[in-house]
């Protein structure tokens, strides 16, 4: 309810790729459990029968049951992380606060961020920050109190908060975006130890620059040890505060047109991730601060603008939401190959392993019918009635998990070429 009607496009978000995605391998990894809980209680009822099952081949089975749980609390927690990183006031938080349409990070002047702080979407409408080394929920009842709350802690710049705001208060948060807002990368000496405890597990990293100056060895320093530590690492560039152009009309395209060739050139050239041309995609000329307030103003029933804004408005409000559109169709992309390709992998391993073991039981099984065809009456029946059993099985694990997990990585693959 608090969504207006702009907000409204839910459906053809491109971030319900992933949504979707996790919802069904979700539902997958619960049949497969259930799956995984069946035969371990029909191997159990097999033991009693000495010879049919080894202990070994019991406890193998008894494992995936730990082991597919352990999968499906990752997959609940999978979600979708970008990290923004760019000197100090260049705008990183204001891009965020932009694009959760609402002023939540404190941003300019005594508020520099001074720790990495991450907002990602809580339940039931709580909001409340956690504080790294810590499980204690501090409620925040307003962003004063969250920028007064962030000062009085004291924090080590590479620590991390995490900053739980309402899911129903914007459709990134709720369609599992975390966002991660970082100290300027001109201010710390630990860039490693930034990388490896904050980036390794990004899908989209931004790079918010300042239109205003041009892109600096520190900036550019830290993509290059990003892209040694992942490959092919997703960037997008934001030449931010490009609202400063509107005073000086006479350079503007001159100035764009400069930026425009240095970034591309970084992105390709430089750090090889993406050729020239895709490189042109991932350059956008934007006001954070003008779309923040624009989309205050039209939370509150107001007209995105009132006359005495800048001259081309309109024109980087639009390139802000081309920003986003491309933003989403990449996260979510990425996200759903990384994360779910490895999970579906898995699935159809555990999947492929339990069968394996069944078809062995059951090739014994009807090894030992055979030669035991003289015994006693019962001992054949009940060995008829294991073979029964596990061809069912056998017969279910085949057609439905094996099925599912297809299943599963036909739409990845599918929603990846698409
Ligand atoms: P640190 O946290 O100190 O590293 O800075 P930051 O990169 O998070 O910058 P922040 O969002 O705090 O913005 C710094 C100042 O620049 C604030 O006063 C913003 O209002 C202002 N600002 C941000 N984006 C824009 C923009 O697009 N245009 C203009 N004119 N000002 C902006
Ligand atoms: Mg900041």
């Amino acid at each position: 309810s608090h969504l207006r009607s702009t907000d409204i496009r839910t459906d053809n978000s491109p971030l319900q790729i992933f949504v979707k995605a996790k919802k069904k391998i979700n539902d997958i990894f619960v049949e497969i459990e259930d799956y995984v809980q069946d035969t371990v209680g029909f191997m159990k009822s097999l033991q009693a029968e000495r010879n049919i099952v080894t202990a070994e081949e019991a406890e193998r089975i008894e494992s995936y049951v730990d082991k597919v749980h352990a999968i499906r609390d990752v997959l609940k927690r999978d979600h979708m992380k970008v990290a923004f990183f760019g000197r100090t006031s260049n705008g990183k938080s204001t891009v965020i606060n932009a694009m959760l349409r609402d002023k939540i990070l404190p941003s300019g002047i005594g508020h520099t961020t001074n720790c990495f702080l991450q907002v990602e979407g809580s339940d039931n409408g709580e909001s409340y920050l956690i504080t790294e080394g810590s499980t204690e929920k501090q409620p925040v009842q307003s962003v004063g109190q969250l920028g007064h709350a962030l000062c009085k802690e004291k924090l080590c710049e590479s620590h991390l908060v995490r900053i739980f705001w309402p899911k129903e208060k914007c459709l990134l948060l709720r369609d599992d975006v975390v966002f991660v807002d970082s100290p300027g990368v001109d201010v710390t000496p630990n860039l490693d130890e930034w990388i490896d405890k904050h980036c390794l597990d990004a899908d989209v990293f931004v790079l918010v620059a300042n239109a205003e100056s041009t892109l600096m060895v520190t900036e550019k320093n830290f993509f290059h040890k990003v892209s040694t530590k992942l490959s092919k690492p997703n960037i997008f560039i934001l030449n931010n505060r490009w609202d400063a152009s509107a005073s000086e009309p006479e350079f503007f395209e001159q100035v764009r047109a400069q930026h425009q060739e240095r970034a591309v050139d970084f992105l390709s050239r430089e750090l090889k991730v993406y050729t020239p041309k895709d490189a042109e995609e991932r350059v956008f000329f934007v006001s954070a601060k003008e779309t923040l307030q624009a989309r205050m103003q039209e939370q509150r029933g107001q007209p995105s603008h009132n006359g005495a804004l800048a001259e081309g408005f309109q024109t980087r409000y639009f390139e802000f939401q081309d920003f986003e559109r491309k933003f989403e169709e990449c996260i979510s992309k990425s996200a759903v190959k990384t994360k779910f390709e490895q999970h579906s992998q898995r699935g159809k391993h555990i999947a492929t392993e339990i069968r394996q073991t069944l078809d062995e039981i059951l090739d014994r099984t009807q090894k030992m019918k055979s030669e035991q065809l003289h015994v006693k009456k019962d001992v054949h029946d009940k060995l008829n009635y294991t073979e029964q059993q596990l061809m069912l099985l056998t017969q279910e694990m085949k057609d439905k998990i094996h099925h599912m997990v297809e299943d599963v990585e036909q739409r990845v693959s599918k929603a990846l070429s698409e």
